[in-house]
């Protein structure tokens, strides 16, 4: 008690002592002494958390995500309980984008950096000059700067940190603009979905899960309990952890995530032709003759004369899954992958991106809803009923669906059915939700893993960390 009310007369006489209000003293002073803070807020326990909540008061963050068809730039403005705050004209995030992404920029860095000065620009915008230095900036490249390779990915990241040091005054770590793992991605989507939906700060049972598929990947992400947590296989080196910490709105949670690469949307496919046993594949549309292009390279893809039949498309999916892959860990997803164990975190389970775009295409939500419950049945009936169409046929009973993607309908139905259920271990008829966008007070906001990062960059425990 002597203790928690010395801390508050020395937040007093620094706010006394400054011409900035509380919360601008106080995140200075964690920056300069936030070693001692960082010691004393564990001491004094929760009541004490309170207090320095006060320092992320109006607090912005800039993050760009860098993809491979373009760069973004997201401004977030929070007060100091962490809710959004309105910013620009009308809404609760500034945005802005230009094309294309830094990885068609190979081999000319500069002029890659040079690509996200507009994005900058932008940004310094919004921010009041005076919280600049306060405002954290990150960059995270995805996908397409892995594709390019090390050497000319770490060119145009030196860069991009170059022309934000120089041209911003925003406030910046060299690890900050980088490269972010799959399993990141998961993680920071995990934490935009709870943050949306209010439900951090609650129990971890009480958070939900997300399974998020790229184009490239498909990401897992629940919180766990800290004893499942304490028992996570350890990885071998150079892997991902299963387990990410987070704290958030005052609560310590353990994150299980994993990110599988060539099982996103368009990689799956490469997969579930390769895992064929016939010169044609069982998951094509009657009709379908050709080759599937994806990065640069081709498979061949020609249906069987009758068509696609949905059962022999579930066992070529489930061995392009790998399901029977050596499980070290006891249980496993697919492809000797740890599965996180379950429990009360994966119950209430959202499915992001591609899930949600092929639902939408194909009927299973409505094609404006933001977001649906449905099931994995759901998937799998409209498999089925795609399983026995041609081509042509498929066109006309599914108009939504891109003319490019129409003969590939049985294998991605088929490939969410049985990705969820045999991959993940989600009973059929369990109630899930398709999101695309989340209702948060009067504004709907995309789920993606941007707004993660932003609230991970101003959430007090990071900053003494990474102070
Ligand atoms: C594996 O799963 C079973 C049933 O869900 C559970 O009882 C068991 O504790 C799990 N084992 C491990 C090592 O996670
Ligand atoms: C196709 O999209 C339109 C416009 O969004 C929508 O009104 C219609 O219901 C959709 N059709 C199907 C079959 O989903």
């Amino acid at each position: 008690m002597g203790r928690l009310a010395a801390a508050l007369l020395l937040l007093l006489l620094l706010a006394l002592a400054s011409p900035y209000p509380i919360t601008a003293t106080a995140a200075a002073a964690a920056g300069s002494n936030n070693a001692a803070l960082g010691r004393k807020e564990s001491e004094l326990g929760r009541k004490a958390v309170v207090v320095y909540d006060g320092r992320a008061a109006g607090r912005y963050a800039v993050i760009f995500d860098a993809g491979s068809t373009g760069s973004r730039v997201h401004v977030f403005r929070f007060d100091k309980k962490l809710n959004l705050l309105k910013i620009g004209h009308d809404g609760i995030e500034v945005f802005a984008k230009v094309k294309p992404g830094l990885s068609a920029y190979a081999g000319r860095p500069q002029e890659a950096a040079n690509s996200l000065l507009p994005l900058l620009d932008k940004a310094k915008s919004v921010v009041p000059a005076c919280l600049m230095e306060r405002t954290p900036l990150k960059l995270g490249a995805t996908a397409g700067l892995r594709l390019i390779g090390d050497e000319q990915s770490e060119e145009i990241l030196e860069a991009a940190r170059n022309l934000v040091h120089t041209k911003s005054k925003f406030q910046y770590k060299p690890e900050w603009i980088n490269v972010i793992k799959g399993s990141q991605e998961g993680s920071y989507l995990w934490v935009a979905l709870n943050y949306l939906l209010n439900k951090l700060g609650r129990d971890y049972s009480q958070t939900i899960g997300v399974v998020d598929m790229g184009g490239g990947s498909v990401q897992m992400a629940y919180a766990i309990s800290a004893n499942a947590a304490a028992n996570a296989p350890v990885v071998p080196q150079g892997e991902d952890p299963y387990v990410t910490r987070e704290y958030l709105k005052g609560k310590n949670y353990n994150i299980y995530t994993h990110s599988y690469l060539h099982y996103g949307a368009f990689a799956a496919r490469v997969e579930i032709l390769k895992a064929k046993d016939e010169p044609f594949s069982n998951c094509m549309l009657r009709g379908f003759a050709g080759e599937y292009t994806y990065n640069g390279e081709q498979y061949d893809a020609t249906a069987a004369p009758e068509g696609a039949t949905y059962e022999k498309c579930r066992e070529e999916i489930i061995k392009a899954l790998n399901l029977n892959a050596p499980c070290e860990t006891k249980n496993c997803t697919f492809n000797g992958v740890w599965n996180g164990g379950g429990g009360a975190g994966k119950d209430n389970l959202y499915v992001a991106s591609s899930f949600y775009y092929v639902a939408a295409e194909v009927g299973i939500v409505a094609s404006n809803a933001p977001s649906a419950k449905t099931t994995p049945t759901a998937f799998r009936a409209a498999a089925e009923k795609a399983c026995q169409l041609s081509t042509e046929e498929a066109k006309i009973a599914f108009p939504n669906v891109s003319d490019g993607d129409v003969a590939y309908l049985c294998m991605d139905l088929a490939y969410q059915y049985t990705l969820l259920v045999d991959g993940f271990g989600v009973e059929p008829t369990k109630e899930m939700t398709v999101v695309d966008k989340v209702k948060h007070g009067e504004y709907y906001v995309e789920a993606a893993w941007p707004l993660g990062t932003a609230i991970e960059a101003v959430s007090r425990k990071k900053l003494f960390q990474s102070a």
